[in-house]
């Protein structure tokens, strides 16, 4: 064998193993539906792409999810091959006029279990037509509202809900704050990871006593880990040791299959499930899964 295919045999093997553990894994149905925000105000910190593979993930173990992207971008419609071109009704439509969540809800192409309330362009218009046009005393509560509604109205509830914040701390990220029971922050692995991170935690706790006292930091997930530099380990460390509790056993590393399967409209987990980036989304939904049943969420 010569000495360059040795690693990427190890990878294989590895890899096949792996899958193998995950096929007879079966994540149990929470009691309740389990509504996360995935937020960070920094950007490109992998929000989206573990919004669409961990929803993808869960679907793909039977459990029924519902996305809601709630950033302008519209990256995460696009992830999950929903249309979300200007004249689409979507999220916009929810927090400005009051449209029922049930009437915009699109499939996703990525499983029958997935569907997904599409983001348009005009949301980046929504804060200040909210400021504007809404009383107050609602601003924040506009999401919390819809969902709570078709929560009550619906007969099969999804298991999972799964906002995709924009990247700030405005008036979306609060309303998903407020609308959620649980928060997942990626933390990217590298320099400055840390960074703004006190700042997402004081708004955390901020909303936690003023708007949602049930919101939680359930979850931590690190990302785009690249295991050759001593610096994605020590930001591992370091996130670990701040947040023992939270921070998931699953890492997901740096991988191409991850980066290019939206440009399929696709998500990992589907575009190319034996790769390690859809293993590991694939690990990390199963560990939230369990964890969320032990601890009683
Ligand atoms: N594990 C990974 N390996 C390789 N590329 C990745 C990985 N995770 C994310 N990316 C890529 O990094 C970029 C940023 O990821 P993503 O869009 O998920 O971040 P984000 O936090 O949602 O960004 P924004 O703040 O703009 O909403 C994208 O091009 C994405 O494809
Ligand atoms: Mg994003």
């Amino acid at each position: 064998m010569s000495g360059w295919d040795a690693p990427l045999l190890r990878e294989l093997g590895e890899n096949t193993r792996r899958l193998q553990a995950l096929a007879t894994q079966n994540p149990p149905k929470p009691s309740h539906t389990r509504i996360f925000t995935i937020s960070n105000q920094k950007g490109g910190v992998g929000k989206t792409t573990t919004t669409v593979n961990l929803a993808a993930a869960l679907a793909s173990k039977g459990l029924k999810v519902l996305v809601i992207d709630l950033d302008p971008q519209g990256n995460a419609s696009t992830a999950l091959g929903v249309p979300h071109q200007e004249g689409v009704k979507g999220i916009y439509e929810v927090l400005t006029e009051g449209t029922p969540i049930a009437k915009v809800i699109q499939p996703s192409t990525e499983s029958p279990n997935l569907g997904c309330i599409p983001a348009t362009i005009d949301l980046a218009g929504a804060e200040i037509e909210i400021v504007t046009q809404i009383d107050r005393d609602k601003w924040h509560n506009l999401l919390k509202t819809a969902l709570d509604e078709y929560l009550a109205t619906i007969d099969v509830k999804p298991d999972y809900v799964i906002i995709d914040c924009p990247p700030s701390l405005g008036l979306l990220t609060i309303n998903a704050f407020v609308a959620a029971r649980e928060v997942l922050i990626p933390i990217q692995c590298e320099y400055y990871a840390l960074e703004g991170l006190s700042q997402l935690l004081r708004n955390i706790d901020l909303i936690q006593k003023n708007l949602n006292p049930q919101l939680v930091l359930s979850t931590i997930l690190l990302t785009m880990f690249d295991s050759r530099t001593k610096l994605a380990s020590q930001v591992v460390a370091d996130v670990r040791e701040h947040f023992p509790s939270q921070t998931l056993t699953a890492v997901i590393p740096r991988n191409v299959r991850i980066s290019e399967a939206p440009s399929f409209g696709r998500t990992v987990i589907n575009h190319d499930p034996s790769s390690s980036g859809a293993i590991s989304y694939m690990e990390a939904a199963v560990e939230i899964a369990f964890r969320g049943a032990q601890n009683g969420r």
